[in-house]
């Protein structure tokens, strides 16, 4: 990898760029950065690289004609190969790790201009820029910061670079999550012991420990990552399952059933709604967070009688509110559609006890959904959850349900509406 950084200020970047393990990979011939002065292109005899800008204004704009002469120049001398001319802008891509690993993977030489004062002149970009990235939503006096964060990530992905592969496989950002928490010497720092589970040498758990982890973290710092994180692989499904059980496991041993709810079962009922409404809203959810569903929802649908308990043994394990009301808000779908012409029961609320959540009773609880859903004579089972929902969604999927778009269900002011439509057609 060849990245040619044109700058005002190259004895700066460069002393920087070649410090440390990027500094020794370049000595090494594995990267090669070479840091270019835009003012040697000048074809003025005061070596001016800005003026004042047309239209009035502060400050001064780099004019196209020196750094269209530089970039010519660099790529005169580094002849044919699959090159890329950056602009580090505060109105470009927002930088990340995919786009670090995009550039290693696509380009054998990177250009990038540094700007600085109030920018550079228009038509420099339209004539010789192939791709606008920014360091984030804020400004900067010049690329100069930017372009070394480009160099330093980029260079890093070259193999031989560190140490071995998996230094940067498994890091932030890698796969969408967060790295899990590192540490080292003393065992004991003020106090504060390093986890059990990295002492005992059992290489598996240090390992499901580390996954799980980076989702506790993932989700408690960034919320919006976690949110966009999809979970295919079978061992973070059973990680996730686990998390949102809160860790602990009940194994069912006894007969898993349900009949309709009574009277008498609200109080379990309420208790089960409200591990479940505390849950989400750890999680940043804004699902349950108002005080829907309460006792006077569940009051109603049990004199309706579409409301069920599930037990294990005697234990209330779990609920759900089956009813066979089409649900109008699903009428105006986006995105997708419903199957039409298929009269529907609606799935409207469905909740496991914390310590049952990983045990299997939530899929049970969906087969006595389906159970219930026959006895309505009812094929087509609709319900929806909200989008960051990620346990929810994958058990639907697990369960057979499909997505099937976007609705906006009824909430208290203040609150998020936007749903995810999931659909399950039974078998005859
Ligand atoms: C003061 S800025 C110019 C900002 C410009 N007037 C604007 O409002 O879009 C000077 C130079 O710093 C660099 N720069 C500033 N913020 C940046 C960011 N967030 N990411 C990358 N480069 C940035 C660009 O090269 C830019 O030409």
């Amino acid at each position: 990898m060849r990245i040619d950084i044109l700058t005002l200020f190259p004895d700066t970047v460069s002393a920087v760029l070649h410090e440390s393990i990027i500094g020794r990979a370049a000595a090494k011939g594995l990267v090669e950065i070479n840091c270019v002065q835009i003012r040697d292109y000048t074809d003025n005899k005061q070596n001016q690289v800005d003026d004042y800008p047309y239209g009035g204004g502060f400050g001064c704009v780099m004019m196209a004609q020196p750094l269209k002469a530089c970039v010519d120049a660099v790529k005169a001398a580094s002849g044919d190969c699959r090159r890329r001319v950056i602009y580090l802008s505060p109105q470009g891509q927002t930088y990340t790790q995919e786009t670090a690993r995009r550039l290693k993977r696509d380009y054998d030489q990177l250009i990038l201009v540094c700007g600085h004062y109030e920018g550079v002149d228009e038509r420099f970009i339209e004539a010789c820029v192939d791709e606008e990235l920014s360091l984030g939503d804020f400004v900067l006096t010049g690329g100069e910061i930017a372009a070394m964060a480009v160099a330093d990530s980029v260079c890093r992905l070259v193999p031989g670079v560190l140490a071995d592969e998996q230094c940067y496989v498994g890091e932030s950002h890698w796969d969408g999550l967060l790295e899990y928490p590192q540490y080292t010497r003393p065992e004991v720092w003020e106090g504060r012991a390093v986890p059990e589970v990295l002492l005992a040498g059992d290489h598996e758990r240090v390992e499901r420990w580390r996954r799980e982890q980076q989702f506790l973290r993932t989700r408690d710092k960034r919320p919006d990552l976690y949110e966009k994180f999809a979970v295919s692989a079978e061992a973070d499904k059973k990680i996730l399952r686990k998390l949102e059980s809160g860790g602990e496991h009940v194994r069912l041993t006894l007969p898993v059933d349900y009949r309709p709810a009574v009277e008498m079962d609200l109080p379990a009922i309420l208790a089960i709604i409200a591990e479940a409404r505390e849950d989400l809203q750890r999680q940043h959810i804004d699902q349950w967070q108002g005080s829907y569903p309460g006792e006077g929802n569940f009051r109603v649908d049990l004199e309706r009688g579409e409301c069920f308990v599930v037990y294990h043994g005697e234990e209330i394990a779990g609920v759900f509110t089956l009813t066979t009301r089409e649900e109008a808000s699903y009428d105006a779908i986006t995105d997708g559609k419903w199957t039409p012409n298929l009269p529907y029961c609606t799935l409207l609320i469905m909740a496991v006890a914390r310590r049952y959540r990983g045990s299997g009773l939530a899929q049970q609880l969906m087969k006595c959904v389906e159970r219930q859903a026959r006895e309505y004579s009812l094929r087509c089972i609709r319900t929806d959850t909200h989008k960051k929902n990620k346990a929810s969604q994958a058990l639907l999927r697990e369960c057979g349900f499909r997505y099937r778009g976007n609705v906006l269900v009824r909430v208290r002011e203040g609150h998020d509406p936007a749903r995810q439509g999931y659909e399950k057609i039974l078998k005859k």
